[in-house]
């Protein structure tokens, strides 16, 4: 496919840029990034379309390096954190809330312990998929987005609800893998941010019954595969 010079630059990932053009979002991936992986983020798509997690929905181009997307007519949260509005995190701490109480059952998504172990080291495949095995033994699995943060949830102008983009890493787990995922996020990019996630979303995983040193288990398992993915995009 090919754009005609109306295209106009709307968001910018690590391995795809984003679009608006003729009214829909498209998603453009580099093209040394795995056709297979791009086929992958579109059956994501569809599987939190059918759960009602995500209203935006994802079409075939006839380039498999191309996604069309329904486009969010809105903003990233992102923007309200950094205008220092605090509810950012109220909103985040909801998001949770909503994909994790989810209904599940049927939903095509790959389980966590099948996915985490990949490309890492025998030893760090070992330590994360002992944690992962453990945590799971206690606690039920659910939809966990894993890669939620202010870029990935948008603010539509026209309604007063948000939505959450972005499911290429959602996997069915423990809760406390995407509270952990997100801790590590913080970690990394924003102190302030992560004494503000402390703050107010963690007492919702306390509140679950989950123990400090099981999430602090979980955040573990979160850096090790964290550290893989950055070397991939590097
Ligand atoms: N359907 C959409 N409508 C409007 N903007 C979008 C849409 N999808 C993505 N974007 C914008 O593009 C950015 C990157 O898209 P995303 O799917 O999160 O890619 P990445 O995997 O690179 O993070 C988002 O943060 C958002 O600003
Ligand atoms: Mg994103």
């Amino acid at each position: 496919m090919q754009f005609n010079g109306t295209q106009k630059l709307i968001g910018t990932g690590a391995q795809a840029e984003v679009f608006l053009y003729e009214g829909y979002a498209y998603k453009v991936y580099k093209p040394t990034y795995p056709a297979e992986w791009i086929a992958f983020e579109k059956s994501q798509q569809k599987a939190v379309n059918d759960a009602g997690l995500c209203s935006v929905r994802y079409y075939d181009t006839d380039d498999e390096h191309i996604i069309k997307m329904d486009f969010v007519d809105g903003e990233m949260l992102e923007k309200r954190a950094l205008t220092g509005d605090i509810t950012c995190f109220n909103t985040l701490a909801d998001a949770f809330r909503f994909v994790h109480s989810t209904d599940a059952t049927g939903i095509q998504m790959p389980l966590l312990k099948d996915t985490a172990g990949m490309g890492l080291s025998d030893a760090d495949r070992d330590e994360v998929l002992e944690i992962i095995t453990r945590l799971s033994d206690k606690e039920k699995n659910c939809v966990c987005h894993l890669d939620m943060h202010f870029l990935n949830i948008m603010l539509p102008r026209d309604k007063a609800d948000y939505v959450i983009i972005d499911w290429m890493n959602a996997r069915l787990a423990p809760a406390v893998f995407d509270y952990a995922r997100t801790y590590v996020i913080f970690d990394e990019f924003s102190k302030e941010g992560l004494e503000a996630y402390k703050a107010i979303v963690l007492p919702n995983l306390w509140a679950t019954g989950i123990k400090e040193s099981d999430f602090m288990d979980a955040v573990r398992a979160c850096t090790i595969i964290r550290k893989r993915e950055k070397n991939e995009t590097t």
